[in-house]
């Protein structure tokens, strides 16, 4: 399932042995423990995992990271793997993905991630971070009120979607400015270099 190839090891760099360490752990218990569907095993590798890298890019240079809604880990504990030097916070209310993601964080040896488990709502006023990730947790209008109150003032949200992201993006306006947006805008990722795109909503405060 994990694919030694030279894009994937381009892709991910010293985190590579870590990121495949990880999907084997999901592809052994992912599914059992309600983290992922059984279609997803097979396509665990590259839709996932080395998908998780796609926001990288767009990480600031120094700082700490929110992953919201991490759920199996993902894109937090791929993050957390090819950036160990940035504070990584993996928020996820779930007490069963929580007990899950302290496992991986144990396994992979992660001393740079600190797990919450709460709603990242309740994080507010009491979290501020230089960037917050979120894939599938919510459309856009709804993530940005979850998100953008942890993101401090010059930092970023940068949200992974599917295809609907400029339209997402374009009914989210109204809500992304009153919550301090100063810009935004929608990237296509070709992580692979195979005409596959991934889309970060990329929203800077
Ligand atoms: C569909 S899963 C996606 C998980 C992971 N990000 C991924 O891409 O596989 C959405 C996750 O968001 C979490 N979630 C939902 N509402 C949330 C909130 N208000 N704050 C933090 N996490 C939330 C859920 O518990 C769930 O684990």
């Amino acid at each position: 399932m994990v694919v030694d190839d030279a894009p994937s090891r381009a892709v991910l760099g010293l985190a590579w042995s870590g990121a495949a360490r990880f999907a084997e752990m999901l592809a052994d218990e992912g599914e059992l423990r309600g983290l992922i569907g059984p279609r997803e095993v097979p396509r665990l590798w590259s839709r996932h995992v080395v998908n998780s890298a796609a926001v990288a890019r767009f990480l600031p240079a120094t700082g700490s990271l929110a992953d919201v809604g991490s759920g199996a880990g993902l894109p937090g504990v791929v993050l957390a793997l090819m950036r160990p030097d940035l504070d990584v916070h993996l928020i996820e209310p779930m007490e069963r993905r929580i007990a899950w993601l302290a496992e991986v964080v144990e396994e992979l040896d992660l001393d740079n991630v600190t797990l919450h488990q709460v709603r990242a709502e309740e994080l507010h006023g009491r979290l501020r971070v230089s960037a917050v990730t979120a894939r599938a947790v919510a459309a856009l209008g709804k993530l940005a009120r979850l998100t953008l109150p942890l993101v401090e003032r010059g930092g970023v949200l940068l949200a992974q979607k599917g295809r609907r992201a400029q339209e997402e993006l374009a009914e989210a306006a109204p809500v992304l400015r009153k919550l301090g947006a100063k810009s935004f805008s929608v990237h296509d990722v070709d992580l692979l270099g195979d005409g596959e795109s991934t889309k970060v909503v990329e929203v800077r405060k």
